[in-house]
C-alpha cells in the first residue's frame, strides 16, 4: 500500500542518513519534479539544501517570482536567483534553428549551474529530481545521459573535478506518486497537477529567432489563454495547452486604424502518453473569447489561430 505520510518519513530518515551535515545543491526549475525534490529535502535537511533557480527570460508568465514565492518566501528554503535573461537572449541572437536553439538553452544551464556550484565551494551534493521514468529512459538510450542533467538540461553533466555526490530521491516513483507527495509536502495542487513544460521553455514555443519582445508577448498571450482554460474548468481535461509565437506581420484593424503586427497560434492537445496526441476540440465559444482577450489585450497580436493538426504526424511543440 502506498502510504504517503510513510514514504515522506522514510525518505526523510534516508536523507538526513545519506546526508548527514553535508551540504546539497539543487537546480530549481520550476517544474513538479525539481520542486518536489526541493520540498523533500528542505523537510529533511532544512539549511543544509541549496537551491539554484536560473530565469532564463523563457519562462511562463511572472513564474520567476512565483517560484521565489512559494519556495523562498512561503517555504524558507534557500534559493538563489540567478537573472540569466541577458545572457540567453544574446546567447540565442541571431539563431533560428530548432535544435541548435535547444542546445544553445541547454548548454548555458550547465554553465550557469556549474559557475554557482564552484561559487559555492562548501557543496559535497547534487540532487536531481530524477523520476522512475527517466531512469527506464535513459537506461534505453544508449548515451545514458538522460538522468544526469534532466529536464532543461538533457545535455551533458557537470564536470568530474566538482566531484559531488549524487542524489536522486525521486528515482522509484512514477509520477503520480510524485505528484501526491509534492501535496502532501505542501506544494499547492495547482503547481504539482500543471500540464508539462519544454525543458527550453519558450524558447521552443517562439518559431525561429527569440527575441525578448518575443517572449514577453508570448507569455502574455499563453498566460491569458491558461487562465481561461483554468476559469472554464477546461484546463483538467486537456493534457497539454500553450500559446506560440508566430513572427510573422498579419493586418488588422482597431477602430480606423489598420495594425500590422503578429500571430499566436493556440494549441492544446489531449492524450495519454504525449507519443501520439489529438487536437483538443475545445468549444468555439470558448476560443473566440480567448482570441478576443489576446487582442485586445496585447498590442503586438493581431490575429490568434488555432491548431487542428494531430499527433502524429504534427508534433505537439511547433519547434
Ligand atoms: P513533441 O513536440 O515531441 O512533444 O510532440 C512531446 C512532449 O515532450 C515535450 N518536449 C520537451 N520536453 N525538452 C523537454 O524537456 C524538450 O526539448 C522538449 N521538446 C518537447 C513536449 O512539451 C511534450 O509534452
Amino acid at each position: 500500500l502506498w502510504k504517503t505520510d510513510n514514504i515522506i518519513d522514510t525518505h526523510v530518515e534516508n536523507i538526513r542518513h545519506l546526508v548527514g551535515k553535508e551540504k546539497v545543491l539543487l537546480g530549481l526549475s520550476g517544474g513538479v519534479d525539481s520542486s518536489v525534490v526541493a520540498a523533500l529535502l528542505h523537510k529533511a535537511i532544512g539549511k543544509q539544501l541549496v537551491c539554484v533557480f536560473v530565469d532564463t527570460g523563457l519562462l511562463r508568465f511572472e513564474e520567476g517570482d512565483q517560484v521565489m514565492q512559494t519556495m523562498a518566501d512561503k517555504m524558507d528554503i534557500n534559493v538563489i536567483r540567478v537573472n540569466a535573461q541577458e545572457m540567453y537572449f544574446n546567447g540565442l541572437k541571431g539563431e533560428s534553428d530548432p535544435e541548435r536553439k535547444r542546445k544553445i538553452i541547454g548548454e548555458l544551464f550547465i554553465r550557469i549551474f556549474e559557475q554557482q556550484a564552484r561559487d559555492l565551494d562548501d557543496i559535497q551534493w547534487l540532487a536531481q529530481g530524477t523520476i522512475y521514468p527517466d531512469v527506464i529512459e535513459s537506461a534505453a538510450s544508449s548515451t545514458g545521459k538522460a538522468h544526469v542533467i534532466k529536464s532543461h538540461h538533457n545535455v551533458g553533466g557537470l564536470p568530474d573535478d566538482l566531484a559531488l555526490k549524487l542524489i536522486e530521491p525521486l528515482k522509484d516513483l512514477f509520477k503520480d506518486e510524485v505528484r501526491k507527495l509534492g501535496v502532501s509536502l505542501g506544494l499547492a495542487p495547482e503547481m504539482v497537477y500543471r500540464h508539462p513544460f519544454p525543458g527550453p521553455g519558450l524558447g521552443v514555443r517562439i518559431l525561429g529567432e527569440v527575441k525578448r519582445e518575443y517572449a514577453d508577448t508570448l507569455a502574455k498571450a499563453d498566460h491569458i489563454f491558461i487562465e481561461e482554460l483554468r476559469k472554464h474548468d477546461l484546463y483538467d481535461k486537456t493534457s497539454q495547452a500553450f500559446a506560440v509565437f508566430l513572427p510573422v506581420k498579419s493586418v488588422g484593424v482597431v477602430g480606423d486604424a489598420r495594425r500590422y503586427e503578429y500571430v499566436i497560434a493556440l494549441r492544446a492537445v489531449e492524450t495519454i502518453d504525449f507519443m501520439t496526441a489529438r487536437w483538443a476540440h475545445l468549444p468555439y465559444e470558448f476560443i473566440d473569447l480567448v482570441s478576443r482577450r489576446i487582442i485586445n489585450e496585447i498590442d503586438k497580436v493581431s490575429r490568434v489561430v488555432y491548431d487542428v493538426s494531430s499527433k502524429p504526424p504534427a508534433t505537439i511543440e511547433w519547434e
